[in-house]
């Protein structure tokens, strides 16, 4: 990013960030015909031979390598195909979650799956920003042509990383978006390729851990709950993906150095929250958002990380940056007049 492009995304995070970020759906409208949905219809839609997922269900469901007793979630679980396919793995002593935004599709999905004597199925009407399932509570999340759905991905995937137990997994099946390749209609419904989902997940605290090439039109990427930490307790995350997150409003930045370091030169984009009031308690950080990346600098990369402690006890998903202040000044980060 030119340096002055880039000052003017650092100034709009200082000036609308903090107020306005992640209020805005990624893509409005698009789940408006799963408002009261006619059930039956979309069980023709959804259930039909020539959709490619239900064509290839058995192996989709067998990709998603679930073994008896585990706790598994079905992200959108629409009409039930694959809660229906998925649920019987987990077996009686495990426990299934069909989610949905749609009530009318999680009061169906759990009267078909009783019908079909499948007790361990539990429905969970969400919100369009939460999965709404219990802290450390699943092994598994499927989220089958879905994810483009989400309106609000990085709320939908941090809760899902909260409900993960650690080494928890998600399997993403989603439909190609390729210029050229791809129908009009997945041109305009889809709003991304697989590489700039990939990336948004990676960025919400996950890894690819693997990826099957049996689908033509769809892709199937594993990936494992993480929390992008370098063996030094930084995140991971690149000086780009940071300007990214900072300039999409997904996360903010602060500052833990003291108030007279802060004094003598600052960051536009940060706010101050010197480590020595984080060490006092939480007061200091009654005012930082927990649906938002919280990125942190000192002086030289040695603060955050007893800064990251104090802030990730108290739930916030806070990403520590190996580099100081000179450091982001030098990466083309403005500094305050
Ligand atoms: C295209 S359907 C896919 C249904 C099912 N997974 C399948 O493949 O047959 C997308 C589903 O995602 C649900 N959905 C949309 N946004 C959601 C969100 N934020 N959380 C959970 N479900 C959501 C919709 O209500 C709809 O049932």
């Amino acid at each position: 990013m030119k340096p002055v492009l880039l000052q003017a995304v650092t100034a709009c995070v200082l000036l609308t960030s903090v107020c306005v970020a992640q209020k805005e759906s990624v893509r409005p409208g698009i789940n408006d015909s799963f408002k009261a949905p006619d059930v039956s219809t979309f069980v023709e839609r959804f259930e039909k031979e020539g959709r490619e997922v239900y064509d290839h269900r058995e192996a989709i469901a067998k990709a998603c390598n679930i073994k008896p007793g585990m706790s598994v979630a079905d992200i959108g679980a629409g009409t039930g195909l694959f809660t229906r396919l998925l649920a019987p793995q987990v077996g009686k002593e495990g426990e299934f979650f069909a989610v949905d935004i749609a009530k009318e599709f999680v009061d169906h999905v759990v009267a078909t799956s009783r019908e079909a004597g499948l007790t361990q199925v539990k429905g969970v009407a969400c919100t369009p920003t939460s999965t709404e399932l219990p802290a450390d509570s699943i092994d598994l999340a499927f989220i089958c042509d879905t994810y483009h759905h989400f309106e609000f991905p990085y709320k939908t995937m941090r809760s899902l990383h909260n409900a993960l137990k650690d080494g928890g997994k998600v399997v993403l099946v989603e439909f190609e978006r390729e210029e050229g390749k791809s129908s009009d209609w997945i041109m305009g419904h889809v709003r991304a390729g697989k590489s700039t989902f990939v990336e948004e997940i990676r960025l919400a605290g996950f890894e690819v851990e693997s990826e099957e090439n049996f689908l033509e039109t769809s892709y199937l990427v594993r990936f494992v709950k993480s929390n992008r930490r370098t063996p030094q307790g930084h995140t991971s995350d690149s000086v780009a993906n940071v300007k990214q997150l900072l300039g999409n409003g997904t996360a903010v930045l602060i500052d833990v150095r003291e108030q007279q370091e802060w004094d003598a030169g600052h960051l536009q984009a940060a706010k101050l929250v010197p480590l020595s009031e984080l060490r006092q308690g939480p007061e200091a950080t009654a005012k930082l958002p927990k649906n938002q990346v919280i990125y942190c600098h000192c002086r030289s990369g040695r603060r955050v990380l007893a800064a990251a402690e104090i802030l990730s006890a108290q739930g916030f998903d806070i990403r520590p940056l190996p580099l100081g202040f000179d450091a982001l000044v030098a990466e083309g980060f403005e500094t305050a007049k």
